[in-house]
């Protein structure tokens, strides 16, 4: 990893983790087992490669962070109950997650279930009500709207839905690719997207371009992912080593070997940095970004 993204890193996690605590009712508040639960999984955790995106994204645009905040925070809120519910026994039941007991076993299953309902419905109220976002109501409604969709059923709970019915079967890799694309790759371009939409005044030609750099680096996201649930260990991923094997998931490992997933990987990572050749230095975290995307040890 660069040095300037190794800094960038530790300032925009400790920037995104002030964000949260900050709009996460506090566990005092009734209910009080939801709203602990609630702070347990999102705070001192992850990677916080989205909200970073969203950051990023800003920095290559001339945007001040403060006003990225809220869709910083909105995008994690999802991803994070989107984790919480993908480690329901339903799903891929995992008892793991970021070093810690995942939801329902730190709690209990119903809990797990509606602490991420909650995030879910308190992401969309900051991004409709959080007053740091400075931005004309449109371009407000525009961000909702990309969020929304990047969520729902045509994004990452598709990709979900996908993934499950899936399980033992052998996909193609076009759908192999469409699954990823929707299940992870929905939330990592929203991230971008959301920061292009602060500045409201974004040539149409750019932001198609940092579209693309993100719809690449959201595949090659999901695609090392799956290189890394095989070849990585419990104590470095933080999550159980070896799920997809064992839940007879479909993914790029599988069907390309794992040369062949970390071929695409590379692949992807130089479309990413073509997606990005207008831009100057400006753009350079995002160009690390990718890089670490592929890179990443967990
Ligand atoms: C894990 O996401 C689930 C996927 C969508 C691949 P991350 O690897 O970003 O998990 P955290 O946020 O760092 O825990
Ligand atoms: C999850 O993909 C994608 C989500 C929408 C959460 P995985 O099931 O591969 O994620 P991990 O490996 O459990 O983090
Ligand atoms: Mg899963
Ligand atoms: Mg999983
Ligand atoms: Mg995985």
């Amino acid at each position: 990893m660069s040095n300037a993204l190794k800094q960038y890193l530790v300032s925009a996690q400790s920037r995104v983790e002030h964000a949260l605590d900050a709009r996460l009712p506090s566990a005092g508040i009734l209910p009080k087992k939801l709203h602990d639960a609630m702070r347990y999984s999102t705070l001192d955790g992850g990677k916080r490669m989205r909200p970073m995106l969203t950051y990023a994204t800003g920095k290559a645009l001339g945007l001040s962070e403060e006003i990225l905040d809220a869709p910083a925070c909105a995008v994690e809120m999802i991803h994070v109950y989107s984790l919480i519910h993908d480690d329901l026994p339903a799903m891929d039941d995992d008892d793991l997650r970021r070093g810690k007991p995942t939801s329902h076993i730190a709690y209990d299953e119903a809990t797990a279930i509606l602490t991420g309902d909650a995030l879910q419905a308190l992401a969309f109220e900051v991004l409709a009500n959080d007053p740091s976002i400075k931005v004309n109501p449109e371009s407000r409604l525009k961000m909702i709207t990309t969020l929304t969709k990047a969520s729902g059923s045509q994004g990452m709970v598709g990709g979900q839905a996908i993934d499950l019915e899936s399980v033992g079967t052998t996909l193609t890799l076009p759908e192999l690719e469409n699954m990823h694309i929707h299940k992870t790759g929905a939330l990592i371009r929203a991230s971008v997207n959301m920061a292009a939409l602060a500045k409201p005044d974004l040539d149409s030609v750019i932001a198609k371009k940092l579209d693309h750099y993100a719809k690449c680096i959201g595949l090659s996201f999901q695609v090392k992912d799956d290189i890394l649930d095989e070849e990585s260990d419990t104590a470095t991923l933080g999550k159980t080593q070896g799920k997809d094997q064992n839940n007879n998931k479909p993914t790029y490992p599988a069907l390309l070997g794992l040369n062949g997933a970390k071929q695409k990987a590379q692949e992807l990572h130089e479309q990413a940095i073509a997606s990005l050749s207008s831009f100057g230095s400006e753009a350079d975290l995002l160009r690390d970004i990718s890089l670490y995307i592929i890179q990443r040890d967990h």
